[in-house]
């Protein structure tokens, strides 16, 4: 049975399902999901390219400040948790750069690519890292109608998938609202991942001494109170490298992603041992490992010209057109203080 039959006979069964639950079978469903089935996902031939699909840039600047995590901890075994590393190239470019450039830090370095389903290691010290993990983790939406704080639900119309609101599935929601000092807009939807969340007690457990480095599209709560950015809420979904807000349609057939609130996770961190230590873009944090040799490694192994032009091009991309939008925030584990 085709997913959509799927959803629909749940919906049909228990009535219309929080968006988070919806976004989740469209992600996750063991056979049916747009992330278990196989297919072509990254790249050209897939529906999106991440910052890993670039350029081995990435993976180079990264290797140089996970090496000066693994100095600051004294130098002993590092273990690296890569979330959601998706076809491993980061993980590739990172360990063969490691081994190239950093022979000390490479010994030390226990990297661990996670993928969904695989089973977390035991507490380490090191650096739990992702890229683009946390925008697709599921999310509920809320919107404030004629003053009141309504959920809305996927339903069926007609045979179809449709919108439908009604009460908060959760409490939760309306008091991470409150914590994060988030006041809507009337009219203003706004997308809660509560599973993001419950990822920050799971990594504060994990990491015994170190960081939390985190990449992904983004903002802060107080950009979005009031109604000053997203005011639809950021709900996209992507195929083909066509960005579309349709996210009822094709369940299973594109990925499905929500801008991340790093006030939520930079919160629910902070209860669970994860002090926010810097936030900034991937612009400007490239930039601080890159700038001060004129970014070296980025071009280590360029041949001719065209090479260096290549990377040139490809380096431009990472910092100024991913680099605007996608946001770092790092937290450190407080027993390490
Ligand atoms: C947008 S992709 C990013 C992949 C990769 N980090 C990159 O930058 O190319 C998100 C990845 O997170 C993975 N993921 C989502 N939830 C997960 C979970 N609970 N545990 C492990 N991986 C998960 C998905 O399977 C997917 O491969």
């Amino acid at each position: 049975m085709a997913l959509l039959e799927q959803i629909l006979a749940e919906i049909r069964a228990r009535g219309p399902i929080t968006f988070a639950r919806y976004m989740h079978l469209c992600l996750y469903h063991p056979e049916l999901g747009y992330y278990r089935a196989p297919r072509e996902r990254f790249g050209a031939a897939g529906d999106f390219y991440t910052s890993a699909q670039v350029h081995p840039a990435f993976a180079r600047l990264l290797v140089r400040r996970w090496a000066g995590m693994w100095q600051a901890l004294g130098g002993g075994p590092f273990t690296l948790l890569e979330m959601g590393a998706g076809r491993g190239e980061l993980a590739r470019q990172a360990q063969d750069w490691a081994a190239r450039a950093y022979p000390e830090f490479a010994r030390s370095l226990r990297y661990i690519a996670l993928e969904y389903g695989d089973p977390l290691p035991a507490p380490f010290s090191g650096c739990v890292f992702s890229n683009e993990f946390f925008d697709a983790q599921p999310v509920h939406v809320l919107r404030l109608q004629s003053g009141k704080l309504c959920e809305m639900y996927v339903a069926e119309r007609g045979g179809q998938l449709a919108w439908a609101r009604g009460r908060l599935s959760s409490p939760e929601l309306a008091g991470w609202l409150d914590r994060l000092h988030i006041q809507p807009e009337d009219g203003q939807t706004i997308e809660l991942s509560l599973e993001a969340a419950a990822w920050m007690p799971t990594l504060g457990r994990l990491l015994a001494r170190g960081w939390v480095l985190t990449f992904d599209y983004g903002y802060r709560a107080r950009e979005i109170s009031g109604g000053r950015r997203f005011f639809d809420g950021s709900l996209m979904s992507y195929r083909k490298h066509t960005a579309s807000e349709e996210v009822l349609r094709d369940p299973g057939q594109r990925d499905l992603t929500a801008h991340v609130n790093f006030d939520l996770l930079a919160e629910a961190g902070r209860e669970a041992g994860l002090v926010e230590s810097r936030f900034c873009s991937q612009a400007r944090c490239l930039m601080d490992l890159g700038q001060a040799d004129q970014f070296s490694e980025v071009f280590a192994g360029c041949r001719t010209e065209a090479d260096h032009v290549k990377a040139r091009l490809l380096l431009k991309t990472l910092l100024f057109d991913l680099g605007e939008t996608i946001q770092v925030l790092e937290q450190r584990a407080m027993s390490d203080e």
